[in-house]
């Protein structure tokens, strides 16, 4: 067996939580990831039928029934990830038809998988379904997407249409559009199913007046996905209480499509 602590989807994982906590937006043990392991690139490092310590789920997901998953622990800090890696995160694998996770490798010192698992189990299973690549869901807290919460409108057309106004790439990273849940209790299957159903139209889930919930193929991507949307954020919160005088237009928008060979959301465009 190779040394896990050498796998490139560890090491791209924990790179991934440091420089999310350099953006300021994982303070504390906020935030969480889960990524979806290739079960051959896995087995390199584990053996995956082997035994590990068995935690109720308190859901069922028997689509990812056999599935691994390298995910963050419950009260965990991205800050620390980099410097204890097999305490911050853990590998598990879903069994019982997802009411069970088994961890193989990490949460050491028997730690959780983190609280927001069923968000995160749940939307897999939706996303899979919408685009068999998908592999990486994450959460976290960015500091101008939360502001923007407070003060814009939670439509979701207008809150998309705002971000796509402030940045040219925002049409063309994020076609999909921004879905937004309202405020809800966080860590339960009930706000797990609720961004699972709108993970369905879009990969991008605001959780108002918390977070933001980005789906992807890998994890650059996904991070990506936020840090644009961020960037968008940023560019309303300098701008919105200054006259307007330059916006782009919904006809540019457009012509953004065709360069891009993307398409808008049916209906967010006029
Ligand atoms: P966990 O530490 O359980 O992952 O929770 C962090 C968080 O952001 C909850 O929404
Ligand atoms: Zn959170």
């Amino acid at each position: 067996m190779k040394n896990i602590l050498e796998a490139p989807f560890l090491i791209e994982m924990v790179r991934t939580m440091t420089n999310m906590y350099r953006l300021g937006w994982d303070e504390r043990n906020s935030g969480n990831i889960s990524l979806l392991l290739d079960r051959d690139q896995a087995a390199q490092y584990l053996d995956l039928d082997g035994p590990g310590r068995d935690i109720p789920t308190g859901f069922q997901a028997p689509a990812l029934d056999g599935q691994c998953f390298l995910i963050t622990g419950a009260g965990k800090y991205f800050k620390n990830a980099q410097y204890d890696p097999a305490d911050g995160l853990g590998l598990v694998r879903l069994t019982q038809g997802g009411r069970n996770a088994r961890v193989l490798w990490g949460l050491s010192g028997g730690g959780r998988p983190t609280s927001e698992f069923p968000a995160h189990m749940m939307s897999h299973a939706v996303r899979l379904g919408v685009d068999p690549a998908h592999r990486v869901v994450l959460h976290c807290h960015p500091t101008e997407l939360l502001a923007m919460t407070y003060v814009h409108s939670l439509e979701e057309r207008a809150f998309t249409r705002t971000l796509w106004q402030m940045c040219t790439e925002c049409v063309f990273v994020f076609p999909d559009g921004v879905n937004v849940l309202p405020w809800m209790p966080c860590g339960t299957n009930e706000i797990g199913q609720a961004t699972a159903d709108k993970m369905s139209t879009a990969r991008l889930v605001v959780w108002a007046l918390h977070g933001i919930y980005a789906a992807g193929r890998d994890l650059d991507e996904t991070f990506g996905l936020i840090e644009t949307a961020e960037k968008a954020a940023q560019i309303y919160l300098k701008t919105a209480h200054l006259p307007r005088l330059n916006t782009i237009t919904d006809a540019q928008l457009h012509q953004l499509e065709q360069r891009f060979g993307v398409k808008a959301r049916e209906g967010w465009l006029d």
